[in-house]
């Protein structure tokens, strides 16, 4: 197990952390969406030692971060030819940003990469720290988010220290990402452009640039069909995402029946012995995002049992934002005819029974962190069998 080093923003440190990446090791770095977890992209060795520290299964592929225009014909099938026009419009628009963009792929991407695919993900981030390093390193960087898979991304350098303590070579101390959610990945590889996950940048944004419609993956639209039958075209939907060791539960609610939902689901749960707490971004998705990952982890450091999230309209950003709320509720929603008679009393206490024990941080060993006040949280709790 390595000893992972804290690295600030200094050059020396940038170069320190480009040289690990050089050298075939693994580098946490923030970026405007969540922080990444990078190796040279052209080194399978290194890239397949990335599985191994997040315990992520392998046919689920990576995006490959680029400084620079210069360094994508190498990666995509044809070089410069294989480059639509539309991918040059887009790219033009949107890049650098929080927009990931499916090509097909050249010999040189590793199949540990792209998970087997025939395709490679490409995004150059507008973080300015990621783009020093990704310069610095000069080599394409396979970085997935820098998360144990499972959890809800890093979107602040002490969750990634959480996770990753002890698994990765450095983590580069970038302070709190911008947007919170991972960017809109856009397959331009098909017929008609698809939106294979939503991000910052909605459809409607791209639409407008390419002059033509732009839609969701259907998957994203029919998460019922999750299951056997389930194949997405992005491999990383299908798995367990964002889920904190709480559980999380959203309400579809307004008003008077908004409350009223609250005080049910919490007091049920406070029957059950588990502590709730409430998250109401008050319909702000661009807070939402922000804010979203931080406090489900910061919940689970606290010992809360059940998360109640208030939903938000799923107009433009606000699909994305609802997407990753939705996958860490696993689809549970509760909605204003939720009556804590109802059967769904019975799910709730067949969760009490299956011990939930709030897990300790293991986060010993870095200086500092266990006194840290991770503090400034703007949820309302319901704490303690007083519901507010
Ligand atoms: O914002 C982000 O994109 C962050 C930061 C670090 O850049 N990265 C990130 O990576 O979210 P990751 O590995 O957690 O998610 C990559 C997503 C997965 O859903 C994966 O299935 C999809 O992109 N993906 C990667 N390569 C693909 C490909 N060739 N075809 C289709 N989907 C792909
Ligand atoms: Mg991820």
């Amino acid at each position: 197990m390595p000893q992972t080093m804290t690295l600030t923003t200094e050059d020396a440190d940038i170069k320190a952390a480009a040289e690990i990446i050089q050298d075939g090791g693994l580098v946490a770095f923030p970026t405007e969406t969540v922080y990444g977890l990078g190796a040279n992209a052209l080194n399978s060795a290194a890239s397949s030692a990335i599985y191994e520290a997040k315990g992520r299964p392998s046919d689920n592929p990576m995006i490959v971060h680029i400084a620079d225009i210069s360094a994508l014909p190498q990666l995509v099938k044809g070089g410069r030819d294989g480059i639509s026009i539309d991918a040059i419009r887009v790219m033009r628009e949107f890049w650098p940003g929080p927009l990931t963009i499916v090509f097909k792929k050249s010999d040189i991407v590793p199949d540990v990469v792209t998970g087997g695919l025939d395709t490679v993900a490409v995004r150059m981030p507008s973080n300015e720290i990621a783009h020093r390093l990704l310069e610095e390193a000069g080599v394409p960087v396979a970085a997935p988010s820098a998360n144990l898979s499972g959890k809800p991304s890093p979107t602040r350098e002490w969750d990634v220290i959480e996770d990753m303590n002890g698994r990765i070579n450095a983590i580069i101390m970038g302070g709190q990402c911008d947007v919170g959610i991972e960017s809109t990945v856009l397959d331009l590889t098909g017929d008609e452009p698809v939106i294979l996950r939503p991000g910052y940048i909605t459809p409607e944004q791209i639409s407008e640039v390419i002059g033509r419609e732009v839609r969701y993956d259907e998957h994203l639209t029919n998460p019922e069909e999750d299951g056997d039958n389930f194949h997405p075209k992005s491999p990383g939907m299908k798995y367990k995402h964002y889920s904190p060791n709480a559980r999380v539960r959203l309400i579809e609610a307004d008003g008077d029946e908004y409350e009223k939902v609250v005080k049910e689901l919490g007091i049920e749960a406070m029957d059950q012995g588990l502590k709730p707490a409430l998250l109401n971004y008050e319909g702000d998705a661009e807070k939402a995002a922000h804010k979203l990952f931080a406090d489900l982890r910061e919940l689970d450091r606290r010992g809360y049992d059940i998360i109640l999230i208030k939903t938000l309209d799923e107009e433009g950003f606000g699909f994305s934002v609802m997407n990753r709320m939705l996958r860490s509720a696993g689809y549970d929603v509760v909605g204003a005819d939720y009556d804590a008679a109802s059967p769904q009393l019975s799910e709730v206490e067949a969760y009490a029974d299956a011990e939930v024990t709030p897990k300790e941080s293991d986060v010993s060993g870095i200086p500092g962190i266990n006194d840290r006040d991770f503090g400034d949280m703007e949820y309302t709790v319901v704490l303690d069998g007083k519901v507010e």
